[in-house]
């Protein structure tokens, strides 16, 4: 049997993704952005990003059908991110995603963004080992799971306990009058500064669980540059967000590293926005090798919102042999990690 043609749809944050793959091939990801829309507001708008999403998923989807070189009757099943996220916005996506299965009489899995970010690595690295570690770092969700079989469910192991991983870039770039999503202007920033200029501190670090905290690092950023600014002195912009870095790589690293020692795992997969981040992946490349654990980390282009992933995970599913989403089911702006699938 060939593997499934799937076309995924994302639509939970600020950008539209249509992706096609065929099993663990990637066959085409077009992808429009409303993130110049919301960055004068320093934060994503959900009325303007469900209005972009809606100008912007046919032709997504055109160009991705046609980058693919197939037509949509071709298509075996349709996938789309059923949650959680902004609820207008998901809506826009499961509503596209119900008219094109209804009207090809084709299968439709509704299915979670965040195991689709997990799913997405495989298109570039193949069939994701088990058991896995996934740590799951995004501008909503900072996660650490045990993944035994991804289609089938994963099982939460700790995750942050306030503030997400990218929420504090995005927090932080503010701070620093860096622009919206911080995430990439303060990696940027980042090279030409001291990762050792400030200790900003470690919430959690060696607490014995696999949460994360980062509401007191961004408040940590945020005291500094305040008595930085009492003082009148300027704001070493480079060196901060290196600092800030550092620190943010420094425990994501060693709680992903502690978790798969725990549980005697030896494969980790990083995914999620924050996942491009350039030291994250460095640090993590060498804490893995002396760990002497197998690192997987999607290409930067695959980590951040695509329609890929979700097709990714639609393929998974389609392939082993799970049933597709009932037709009535509902967008879920809160859908638990644990919900791999709408059933
Ligand atoms: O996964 P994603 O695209 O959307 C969500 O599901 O949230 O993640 C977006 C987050 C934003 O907070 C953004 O600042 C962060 O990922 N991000 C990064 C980098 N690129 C995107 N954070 C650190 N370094 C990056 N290079
Ligand atoms: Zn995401």
């Amino acid at each position: 049997m060939t593997a499934p043609l799937v076309l995924g749809i994302e639509s939970s944050c600020d950008e539209t993704g249509v992706g096609v793959v065929r099993g663990h091939e990637l066959l085409a990801d077009a992808i429009a952005s409303s993130v110049d829309e919301h960055a004068r507001f320093g934060g994503v708008v959900p009325e303007v990003a469900s209005r972009a999403h809606l100008e912007a998923l046919v032709p997504a989807a055109h160009r991705a059908l046609s980058a693919a070189g197939v037509s949509l009757g071709q298509v075996d099943a349709i996938a789309v991110t059923a949650g959680p996220g902004l609820a207008g916005a998901l809506l826009v996506g499961v509503s596209a995603a119900k008219a094109y299965a209804l009207a090809l009489g084709k299968p439709l899995y509704g299915v979670n963004h965040l195991a689709a970010h997990i799913a997405v690595d495989q298109l570039e690295h193949g069939p994701l080992p088990v058991p896995s570690v996934a740590l799951l770092v995004s501008g909503g969700h900072s996660s650490l799971l045990l993944v035994r079989d991804l289609a089938g469910g994963v099982t939460p192991l700790g995750s942050t306990i306030d503030d997400a991983a990218g929420e504090a870039y995005d927090k932080v770039a503010r701070l620093l009058g860096l622009p919206f999503p911080g995430g990439p202007p303060i990696d940027k920033a980042a090279r030409d500064g001291d990762p050792a200029f400030v200790a900003f501190p470690r919430g959690k670090y060696r607490d014995g669980t696999a949460d994360f905290s980062f509401s007191g690092l961004k408040t940590a950023v945020a005291r500094w540059i305040e008595a930085r600014q009492a003082c009148g002195l300027a704001v070493p912009v480079a060196d901060v967000a290196a600092s800030f870095q550092e620190a943010v790589a420094d425990v994501l690293t060693r709680k992903a590293v502690d978790a798969c020692r725990a549980h005697g795992v030896d494969h980790l997969v990083i995914s999620g926005g924050v996942a491009a981040n350039s030291r994250l992946r460095a640090l993590a490349a060498l804490r893995c090798e002396k760990a002497g654990i197998r690192l997987r980390v999607p290409r930067p282009g695959l980590c951040t919102d695509n329609g890929a992933m979700v097709a990714a995970l639609g393929a998974d599913l389609v392939a082993a042999g799970v049933p597709p989403s009932p037709a009535g089911f509902a967008a879920d702006s809160g859908l638990p990690v644990t919900r791999v699938h709408v059933s």
